[in-house]
């Protein structure tokens, strides 16, 4: 059992996306906990602020520290079990790459706090209440909430029992956390008629070498293909 923590600005953003499918099924075999929290039920005044302007000066918001502390504070004071093992992360463009070794990496945790930042970033300060920080991609998104989902579905399919198929996971495409190694699959049918833009009609056929039952061939028609696509 893994348990997942969100402080983000953006609660509802969540709600679909973590209801359906192998997410869902993870969190009602209670194989994973995904808990929700939103930063204004940490912040100081009653207005709710979670961000100010930069000092200095500068375009856009900054994320305040004390309320994402608070947060913090709270969510640290509820663990029971003191042995567990935890760990803060920040989502931020500024991060370490998000990569499949790093998945598994964070699959030993027993608890992922995830801070969802917004806005032109957070206060300086709260890198100092954060264990890491990670990035999805060097791109920059609106939110830390996009990310903070990534990496929740990442690391819960690491977890024994949450990917259906027993197989899927030491098949799939990637090998030891490496390199992109998977081959293309077909399903039905064997053959599937397009028309083109002149109305001439393609058959689009699957690789003979799949019908015919050798796994032998299969097998190295597989490596074979894995290579090309890298
Ligand atoms: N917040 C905004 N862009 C991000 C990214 N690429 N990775 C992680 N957090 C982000």
């Amino acid at each position: 059992m893994i348990t997942f923590d969100l402080i983000t600005i953006f609660p509802k953003a969540f709600d679909s996306y973590l209801a359906e499918s192998i997410i869902k099924r993870a969190q009602q075999k209670k194989l994973i906990k995904i808990k929700i929290h939103n930063l204004r039920d940490y912040t100081m005044d009653k207005h709710k602020k979670v961000d100010d302007r930069p000092y200095g000066g500068g375009p856009g918001m900054i994320l305040m520290v004390e309320s994402i502390s608070k947060a913090l504070r709270a969510l640290k004071s509820k663990i029971k079990n003191q042995k567990s093992k935890i760990r803060i992360i920040m989502l931020t463009p500024a991060g370490k790459k998000f990569t499949q070794r790093e998945v598994e990496r964070l699959a030993k945790y027993n608890q992922l706090i995830l801070l969802c930042g917004r806005y032109e970033g957070f206060d300086a300060r709260v890198d100092k209440l954060v264990d890491e920080k990670i990035s999805i991609g060097d791109y920059v998104l609106s939110g830390g909430e996009l990310p903070a989902m990534v990496v929740v579905e990442a690391v819960a399919r690491q977890i024994p029992g949450v990917v259906g198929h027993k197989d899927a996971l030491s098949e799939e495409t990637f090998a030891k956390g490496l390199d992109y190694v998977e081959y293309p699959q077909y399903t039905r049918p064997e053959k599937f008629k397009v028309k083109s833009q002149k109305s001439k009609v393609k058959i689009m056929e699957v690789p003979k070498v799949l019908l015919s039952g050798n796994h032998k061939e299969i097998k190295k028609w597989r490596e074979r293909q894995s290579k090309k696509r890298k």
